[in-house]
């Protein structure tokens, strides 16, 4: 493998660090916030190289690299690797790291200690929680006024699928549509900066997005949000199966990966690789005084 940097990363001196502000003149300018998740140096890279303005190491890493079937058992030591990875490859995102499920639930003072560990040793910009419920807000609204800028998240919400009845569109009868709302308001109030809507019915949205100041952030639910989000294996193609009905696929990688390697392979197991031209030499006179040696 060489040594040098694989990666072609736009030297724009004009991109600034995005910040909060940036965000929020963003939303007020009504243009859209992009942001993708990334769990490592070169997902990050290729946020970087983007342009995208906000990434999230999102606890989907559980799943998407460390192969849990959900993003429950993962361990915040397990996503503070993922975050400081991230964070050695990004300059201009703001970064956002994930709260790891029963990292936060217990007292506000668990909430802050895991949300000053994600920005003090993973250099995350923000911390995002899961869940509208009073819990979550009172976690919300602990660790911002110990300084830290939160992103909520509420409908469909992965770490408590189980309780949700599944991976299924949240908000659609008239109760819980209304109790989304209650939720997204009460999130703000707690000062979250932004709120996830995940898997929403579109028409439901839009009335959450108008009764908010903050901006959104949708991954399924519609296009009013102010931004939207993805994860980078499922819209890059790096997974088996098509993955959520709202997944748009940008590229298919999967099958290259799977590709190159059996090409490497069949390679090895017919001597074609290595080559000559992938091979080091040394001089005869040093290879004679080295046998002699021997
Ligand atoms: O963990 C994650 O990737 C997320 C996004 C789906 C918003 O929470």
């Amino acid at each position: 493998m060489s040594s040098a940097p694989q990666f072609t990363v736009p030297n724009d001196a004009s991109r600034l660090p995005v910040t909060l502000r940036t965000i929020e003149d963003k939303h007020h300018r009504a243009e859209p916030l992009v942001m993708v998740t990334a769990y490592d140096f070169p997902s990050a890279r290729a946020a970087e190289a983007a342009g995208v303005d906000m990434v999230l190491v999102g606890d989907s890493g559980a799943m998407t690299v460390l192969g849990y079937p959900s993003t429950v058992p993962v361990e915040t030591d397990e996503l503070m690797v993922l975050a400081k990875a991230v964070r050695r490859g990004i300059n201009t995102p703001f970064l956002v790291a994930d709260l790891p499920f029963g990292s936060y639930e217990q007292s506000d003072a668990q909430a802050i200690g895991t949300a000053v560990r994600f920005v003090k040793e993973a250099g995350a910009d923000a911390v995002k929680l899961e869940r509208g419920n009073d819990t979550s807000v009172a976690r919300a609204r602990a660790i911002v006024q110990a300084g830290i800028p939160v992103v909520g998240h509420i409908g469909l919400t992965p770490q408590t699928a189980t309780a949700l009845g599944g991976y299924r569109a949240q908000g659609k009868s008239a109760a819980a549509a209304a109790g989304l709302v209650q939720e997204a308001l009460a999130l703000q109030d707690a000062g979250c900066f932004c709120i996830v809507l995940e898997a929403i019915p579109a028409a439901v949205t839009e009335e959450i997005v108008a009764r908010l100041e903050v901006p959104t952030i949708g991954i399924g639910a519609g296009p009013a949000t102010a931004g939207q989000v993805l994860v980078f294996h499922d819209m890059l193609g790096i997974r088996e199966g098509r993955g959520a009905k709202f997944v748009q696929r940008y590229a298919d990688i999967q099958p290259e990966m799977n590709a190159g390697i059996a090409a490497y392979a069949a390679d090895v197991r017919e001597h074609r690789y290595p080559a000559p031209e992938h091979t080091y030499s040394i001089d005869e006179e040093t290879l004679s005084a080295f046998r002699a040696q021997l």
